[in-house]
């Protein structure tokens, strides 16, 4: 039996609204999460919800600009106004902010900073394109993904395939033997880094089929959820899977 509670992290991204979310933290009041932390990251109007939740809340981005707290960036939602609500964790450097917003790793490491410095745990996501992965360069990416983007102790890292993520052309699933050498190579990383035992979630189509065997492999302390987040009946076997390890 697994000694450590596994974290599940439900990302919404663009989807949901206060009525699914009232479902949701409600119907979680009845699950089991004595081996499982859970983190639901709703879209940013909704993260008020926190103090209200039986789980820990997570925000979808936040700013990285300086100083930080506060300043005129209209749009931009700062580390501290997030902490301000409860909400415990942030997602930084999600794939599809890189893709469609343009953000870099070097823009990926101011967000995480400012979390840091607010007392957030940012999720800092990394992981290969197709072109990449079909190009070899799947470690080099990971591994400049934490060079670059992780500033220290204290965060969650997340890896993700972009090709495997459902909302990519329908997601490959990536084989449990991918999964594994990725996170072998990720904990490796780290450990140089001097952060050994940095949480390392995996997140692609990860559903409540195959829950259990991506959570049994080595180095996997979690998993980030996207599709299968949204509806209780989806997510909650996910969550359940970490009871039968
Ligand atoms: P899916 O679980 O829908 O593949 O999404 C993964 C993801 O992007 C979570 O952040």
């Amino acid at each position: 039996m697994a000694m450590n509670k596994k974290i599940i992290v439900g990302n919404w991204k663009m989807n949901g609204n206060g009525d699914m979310l009232n479902v949701m933290t409600e119907t979680l009041k009845g699950v089991d999460l004595s081996r499982a932390t859970v983190i639901l990251c709703p879209p940013m109007p909704y993260i008020g919800a926190a103090s209200k939740s039986p789980v820990d809340f997570g925000a979808q981005d936040c700013s990285g600009h300086e100083p930080g707290t506060s300043g005129a960036f209209t749009g931009e939602v700062s580390a501290a106004m997030i902490a301000e609500t409860g909400t415990k964790y942030v997602l930084v450097g999600h794939s599809e902010r890189r893709l469609h917003h343009g953000e870099t790793n070097a823009i990926v490491a101011e967000k995480a900073k400012q979390a840091l410095k607010v007392g957030l745990t940012p999720i800092i996501c990394i992981g290969e394109t197709v072109e990449e992965r079909n190009a070899g360069q799947t470690n080099a990416i990971v591994e400049a993904g934490l060079r670059e983007c992780v500033p220290g102790k204290g965060c969650i890292v997340a890896y993700e395939p972009r090709w495997a993520i459902s909302a990519v052309s329908g997601g490959i699933p990536a084989t449990p033997k991918d999964i594994q050498e990725a996170h072998e190579f990720i904990a490796g990383i780290l450990e140089s880094m001097g952060l050994a035992g940095t949480p390392i979630l995996y997140g692609a189509s990860v559903n409540g089929d195959n829950a259990a065997e991506i959570l049994t492999l080595p180095h996997i302390d979690g998993a980030l959820v996207g599709a299968k987040s949204l509806k209780p009946a989806d997510f909650f076997p996910v969550i359940e899977a970490v009871s039968n390890l």
